[in-house]
């Protein structure tokens, strides 16, 4: 196993087991995108709101990748026209597609059917060839699915051992939606605590080593963003070492609804 495994997505498209994220990467963008994608990394999240795009963009050609080789994605707001914003967001990173989509969060109130349908129509129209959700909660991923038949490839939130949700992994699982973990290393918040560096002293690894790998080894999919080549090079090197049964669960058994974003993880309403 390694950055460039797969995991399928109900499209039957492929999709890496772990990618970089580049919120707040503002800085030297395209030269840690090349420095992540020559390191192993195979996918890179980005937004409309990141102000990354077009480093992103810079950074995947750079790499002198074959596109198809990488897997990109990106968000529109939920205030926007969602298929207007996929184009404008194409025309930033400067590609003809991304392989995924997201609605970033769903609107203040309702749950998104013409957010959704906006991104379904981009999809026929080939600008992305996977549309999904962030920040959603089951109910409201369930109202779309009913409303307009099409299941989200993926819902992007927040988790952690710290904070994260089983009955959600549940539901996705048995909707074949795949779960991106975001900050997934608790923004580095909580990378001190004892019993996650006591695991992680037991595989000669370190503590964003074990998050990481704890996420993988529940069929969650990381999205990390390390600012230095440094954290790149650590946060890849995680497929040497596979985690217990019973340090998955110690870890499981942390949770505590931790968000380092909010007071709450936004999907458990
Ligand atoms: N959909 C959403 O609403 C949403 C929300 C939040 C985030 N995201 C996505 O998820 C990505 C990741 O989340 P995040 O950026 O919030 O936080 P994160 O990945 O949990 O943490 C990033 C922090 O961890 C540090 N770090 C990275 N590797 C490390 C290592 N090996 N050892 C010690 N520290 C390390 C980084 O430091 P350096 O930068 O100094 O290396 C940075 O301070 C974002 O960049 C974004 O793409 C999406």
């Amino acid at each position: 196993m390694n950055a460039q495994k797969t995991i399928k997505l109900l499209s039957g498209n492929d999709m890496p087991i772990i990618g970089i994220g580049t919120w707040e990467l503002t800085h030297q963008t395209a030269e840690l995108v090349a420095k992540a994608l020559e390191l192993g990394f195979r996918m890179v999240d980005t937004s409309g709101d990141y102000g990354t795009q077009p480093g992103v963009g810079d950074g995947i050609r750079a790499s002198k990748l074959p596109r198809e080789q990488v897997f990109l994605t990106t968000k529109v707001e939920e205030t926007d026209d969602t298929y207007q914003a996929t184009r404008e967001d194409l025309d930033e990173l400067a590609m003809q597609y991304v392989d995924l989509m997201l609605l970033h969060r769903p609107p203040e109130h309702g749950y998104g059917r013409e957010l959704w349908e906006g991104l379904i129509r981009a999809r026929n129209d080939g600008l992305a060839k996977d549309i999904g959700v962030s920040n959603y909660a089951v109910n409201q991923i369930q109202a779309l699915i009913d409303a307009t038949g099409v299941v989200p490839a993926v819902n992007q939130i927040e988790w952690t051992p710290f904070g994260h949700d089983m009955e959600m992994l549940e539901y996705c699982q048995a909707h074949d939606i795949v779960i991106q973990a975001y900050s997934p290393l608790t923004r580095a918040e909580r990378l001190a605590n004892p019993v996650l560096q006591g695991i992680a002293d037991g595989y000669d690894k370190t503590p964003s080593q074990i998050l990481l790998r704890w996420n993988i080894q529940l069929g969650v999919v990381p999205i990390v963003k390390a600012g230095s080549p440094e954290h790149l090079a650590e946060d890849i090197d995680i497929f040497d070492f596979k985690l217990t049964d019973t340090d998955m669960e110690a870890l499981n058994t942390m949770n505590e609804d931790y968000s380092a974003l909010g007071s709450t993880l936004a999907y458990a309403r």
